[in-house]
């Protein structure tokens, strides 16, 4: 089966990407930062105290998700926006970084991967949820050009954002990802490294489809 690992940093173009290249493939594609983005909607909306840890495990251990064609159910409640929203990406890399969290998140993403070929995309796909991959991506660009894409990104849905606040979160999240304890930020050995930067979307697709050749895991 094929299982295309794709991690990096906030803005590198991962989601983008990865939605292409699954429909290229004909392939599911999850994006696992929805996940954690549902689990920590779930927090807030419960209005627990995000350093309580204890509180926190009890709601996600219950939590009801869905993920069906790139939209996202919370308690049957279609979030797919409502877990795009500042509120949300300020917070979330805080609820992710929470073990159980990550191990619940994980073992259901492990079991989408036995059911059909896929692409994934987070920070410790390559690292962690699929290990044993032999296409692994990491993609990455310099924080100004990540930046300018997520303002853009959230000007064109209309929402009401300052650069300067987008640059700063981006930058605190990165920080705050790569230097958790668990499952950090960090590219996997045998990932190939992707900058970004100066690249359009279509020629960071056919870069990495061309790298995937006849490589089935
Ligand atoms: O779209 P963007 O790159 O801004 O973020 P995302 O992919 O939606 O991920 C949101 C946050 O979830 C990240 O900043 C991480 O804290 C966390 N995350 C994670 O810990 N592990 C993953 N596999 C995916 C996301």
């Amino acid at each position: 089966m094929l299982k295309i690992a794709i991690d990096g940093p906030a803005g590198s173009g991962k989601s983008t990407v990865s939605k292409i290249i699954a429909k290229k493939l004909n392939i599911n594609y999850l994006d696992t930062g929805a996940m954690y983005r549902m689990c920590t909607l779930k927090v807030l909306n419960e209005k627990i105290d995000l350093d309580d840890e204890k509180k926190i495990t009890d709601v996600i251990d219950k939590i009801d998700i869905k993920m069906e064609n790139n939209v996202f159910y919370l308690d049957n409640n279609d979030v797919s926006e409502l877990i795009r929203d500042e509120n949300i990406s300020k917070n979330v890399s805080k609820v992710a970084a929470i073990k159980f969290v990550r191990e619940k998140m994980v073992d259901i993403q492990r079991e989408i991967a036995t059911k059909a070929d896929v692409i994934m995309d987070g920070r410790d796909i390559g690292t962690h949820v699929l290990k044993e991959s032999k296409n692994k991506f990491y993609l990455n660009a310099s924080i100004e050009v990540r930046a300018e894409r997520r303002y853009e990104e959230l000007i064109n849905k209309g929402a009401n954002v300052i650069k300067e606040n987008i640059i700063e979160d981006i930058a605190k999240r990165d920080k705050f990802d790569s230097e958790r304890e668990n499952s950090p930020l960090i590219k996997a050995d045998d990932a190939i490294e992707i900058d970004t930067s100066g690249l359009n979307i279509e020629e960071v697709v056919d870069l990495i489809i061309s790298k995937i050749g006849e490589k089935n895991d």
